[in-house]
């Protein structure tokens, strides 16, 4: 018995204690958290058995942060997009977002439209950001559409509506705090949690590859008997 990380979700929590550690501003925490996303994703786009990653980049609730740090993470965003193509191409990397997209700069609307169409055609791992996301207003809107489609609210029908229509199997978070944040309730169903004290910039392919190991020893029984 050997499970497949199919779809990993993960909370990269712990960038602001890591800049603290460091005597830095919480801004270079975020820095150094983009740098990790890069180097996870180019790890699961080479893993046989990966082929979903979705990564929490930013919550519904995150607006509620001071200003300064929210403009701060929309212009990391931008940058990490702009530099992301090639090194996106080069690892046949498709790029996709779940969350809503419409409260962000009409700039940003497009540039995340431009580095989705610009890699549609990879067919290799899917690099899911959420963006503006949170998975209590994903269900509401999936909702709303059924609704507006009149058809009956299946568990079918709703799944077709939501962002992301693909159960989770392996969700871990980073930054020693164990709850889910309102991130991808729904599809972690039957998700197995994994929680590390190691701070999101401190994380590295080696400790994602120990908790995949461990994932693929699980006994997962869906509800069911073995
Ligand atoms: C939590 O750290 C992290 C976030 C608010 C969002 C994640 C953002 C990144 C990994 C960097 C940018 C990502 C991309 C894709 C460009 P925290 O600030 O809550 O840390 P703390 O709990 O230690 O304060």
């Amino acid at each position: 018995m050997s499970n497949i990380a199919n779809h990993i979700a993960i909370i990269m929590d712990g960038n602001g204690r890591w800049a603290q550690q460091h005597g830095l501003k919480r801004s270079k925490g975020h820095e150094r958290g983009a740098e990790v996303v890069r180097e996870i994703t180019i790890f699961c786009s080479n893993h046989p058995d990966v082929k979903y990653l979705t990564l929490y980049a930013f919550s519904t609730e995150n607006w509620k942060r001071p200003k300064l740090e929210v403009d701060f993470l929309m212009k990391l965003l931008e940058r990490y997009l702009r530099r992301e193509l090639p090194v996106y191409l080069e690892n046949n990397t498709k790029f996709e977002t779940i969350g809503d997209l419409s409260r962000f700069s009409k700039s940003l609307q497009k540039l995340i439209a431009e580095i989705k169409e610009k890699t549609a055609h990879c067919n290799g791992l899917v690099q899911n950001l959420a963006l503006n996301y949170g998975s209590k207003d994903e269900i509401v809107r999936a909702a709303n559409a059924v609704v507006s489609s009149n058809k009956t609210l299946t568990i079918e029908s709703l799944e077709e509506h939501l962002d992301c229509n693909c159960d989770v199997d392996l969700l871990i978070r980073t930054g020693g705090d164990h709850r889910l944040s309102n991130y991808v309730l729904w599809q972690s169903a039957y998700a197995e949690l994994f929680f590390t004290e190691t701070l999101w910039p401190d994380f590295t392919k080696e400790n994602l590859q120990n908790i995949i190991d461990k994932f693929t020893k699980i006994e997962r029984r869906f509800g069911g008997l073995k």
